[in-house]
This record gives C-alpha cells, structure tokens and sequence, in this order.
C-alpha cells in the first residue's frame, strides 16, 4: 500500500477535523502519499482530490465542521457514480480510502468495498444511529451544546412557570433527545422509536405542576411522528381544555456546528489513526467505531444491515426520574 484517500460524507460532525488530521498524520508515518476529496462523494465523482500534507491539517483539530467539506450524493446511490468515483482513485493510483461520516457515507463505503475497493469507515454522525460504536464522533459535542440551551430555557420557564419544547435532531433515531432530555432534567422526552400520544403529554405536564414545580419541559426529537411543532400545534388547537401552551424551540444546526469537545478531538484521533492501521494491517469494508471503550472494527455489512438499537431502559429511567 502506497496512498491513502479521506473524505467526510453527507451531515458534518463535530470532531471530524480530528479525524481528517489524524489519518493524513498516520498515513504519512507510513510513508504513503495522502489524499483529501473535496465535497464529499461528490467530489470523488468528479475528481476533486488534492494531495495533504502534515501542514494542510495543521491547527484544525479544534474546529468544527470539516476542512475537506461533505455532500449528501445521490449519484453514489447509482451504479454508474460509484463507478465514476472508483475512476477517480484508480487515476489517482489512490489504493485504500478512510470515509468518515455516518449511515449515508457507510453504506457509500460498503458498495465500493462489494466492488473489491479497500475502504474503512470511522463512525462520525451526531445522531448516534450506527451500529458498530457505542458513540459515533460528534455526539458529545452535540449533546453539550443542546445541554447549554435546556439549562437557558430552564431558567426563563422557571421565571413564569411555562412549559417549553425543545426540538433536537437526530434524524430518525431519537439516542440525541433520549440522553439530552435525561441530562436536561425532562419531564417529557418524546421519541421516534415510541409512539406518542399528546393527550398523555398534557398529563404529565399538568402533573408536573401539580406537583409544585416552577416549569415544565418537553424534549423532543425531529423524526418524532409528534415532533415540535406537531405538538404545539396539537396544544394551540386544544388550549381551552388542555389548560397551557407549549413554548417552541428548534435547536436545528446549532448542535452540529460547535467547536468539538475534548472527548470528540480524542475520539476522532482515536478512530482516524485506527482506520489507517486497518487498511496497512490489509483489513477492509469495516468500519471504526467504540465499542466498550476500545476502539473496535466492525464489518461494513453488518453496520449497513443494522441500525444501532436504542437502550430503552434509558427512556424507563428518564420516567422514573422525572417525579
Ligand atoms: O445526519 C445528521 C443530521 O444532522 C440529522 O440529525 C438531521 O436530520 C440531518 O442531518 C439534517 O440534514 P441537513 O444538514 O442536510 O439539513
């Protein structure tokens, strides 16, 4: 093995950087040459590929986003793109590629790897769906900066006794809005993976301050078939029988644009040096994640297969908690 590609993949995550810089930094220990595709697979199918030094990654660990940029590529779903992108390293003489970024970019990972291309995913999506880490890159620092808005919201709901919903993201896993809406003190977390009824949520808000306390707080997460603004609109609609209001926030992209965490940096680190020692060790089609605090490699295939599974004893405990 002579090169190495890397390229970031559909939503940014915060601690990719620290990835990027770690596999442009390992390759290099090993004497290979190392490349960076611009844009995500759209720029593997269009032939944007630049080659990186130690210096073009040098002071980027701490930024979020990623330096390379990302796309979500619908071409690389055809059989004709991914041709055009294996084109792309074949030109090059790239002969292994790093791709970091969460569900899309792995099963965009795993198609090349049917295709006998050598690829090793690390696992980067702030909505922690990927089977094959315990936590993906980006998911603390996600979870930190929807933390610091609740504990805002918290303190102005407590002033007037309201109620509020804060909306997370997380696609259609609901891991982000599970752990923040624990961490956050919920009464309420309402996610996809659990049917929800609003009448039910006016309960336990109602009880909420019945017994005696000062604000009421509903989590919710974007791919909830009640998502926020369903909920509130459900409210608005009833409010004469309900008795309240809920007040919105969307949290949005602001969760994925923060700076990465320690826990993030070191992660990405981790994983980034691990997918270069994969690919020289000649293993491939898997992906780096964190499993049981070791960073572990798991096979494309069975990632792709499985969405991760949600512990549902968090969501149990969250209900018990919230009294
Ligand atoms: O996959 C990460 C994620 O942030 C999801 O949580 C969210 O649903 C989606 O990306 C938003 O995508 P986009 O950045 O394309 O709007």
């Amino acid at each position: 093995m002579k090169s190495v590609a890397v390229v970031t993949g559909g939503g940014d995550a915060p601690g990719m950087n620290a990835a990027i810089r770690a596999v442009v930094r390992a390759g290099l220990d090993k004497g290979w040459q190392v490349y960076g595709v611009r844009n995500g697979y759209q720029g593997l199918i269009t032939g944007n590929v630049v080659v990186l030094g130690a210096r073009d990654v040098g002071g980027i660990i701490q930024q979020g986003g990623t330096i390379l940029g990302s796309s979500h590529c619908l071409e690389m779903e055809t059989e004709s793109g991914r041709l055009k992108a294996l084109r792309t390293l074949h030109e090059h003489k790239i002969d292994a590629m790093v791709v970091i970024g969460g569900k899309g970019a792995q099963t965009g990972a795993h198609e090349l790897a049917k295709m006998g291309y050598p690829v090793a995913g690390v696992a980067a999506t702030i909505n922690n769906d990927l089977s094959g880490s315990d936590i993906a890159i980006g998911v603390d620092t996600a979870l930190n900066i929807a933390l610091e808005a609740i504990d805002r919201l918290k303190i102005t709901a407590s002033s007037l006794q309201r109620a509020f919903i804060v909306e997370v993201m997380g696609s259609d896993c609901g891991y982000l809005a599970l752990v923040v809406g624990i961490a956050g003190g919920a009464e309420v977390i309402v996610i996809p993976e659990v049917e929800t009824d609003p009448e039910a949520i006016a309960t336990e808000l109602r009880d909420a301050y019945g017994k005696g306390k000062a604000h009421a707080l509903v989590v919710v997460s974007e791919g909830a078939t009640y998502n926020a603004e369903r909920l509130a609109r459900y409210f608005a609609e009833h409010r004469g029988r309900l008795g309240f209001e809920l007040r919105v926030t969307t949290l949005g992209h602001v969760q994925r644009g923060g700076a990465p965490s320690a826990y993030d940096r070191l992660l990405g680190t981790r994983m980034g040096v691990a997918a270069v020692e994969n690919l020289a060790e000649g293993k491939k089609g898997v992906l780096m994640g964190q499993v049981k605090g070791e960073i572990a490699a798991t096979p494309l295939e069975e990632v792709v297969a499985h969405p991760r599974a949600l512990d549902m004893r968090l969501l149990k405990l969250a209900r018990m908690l919230a009294q």
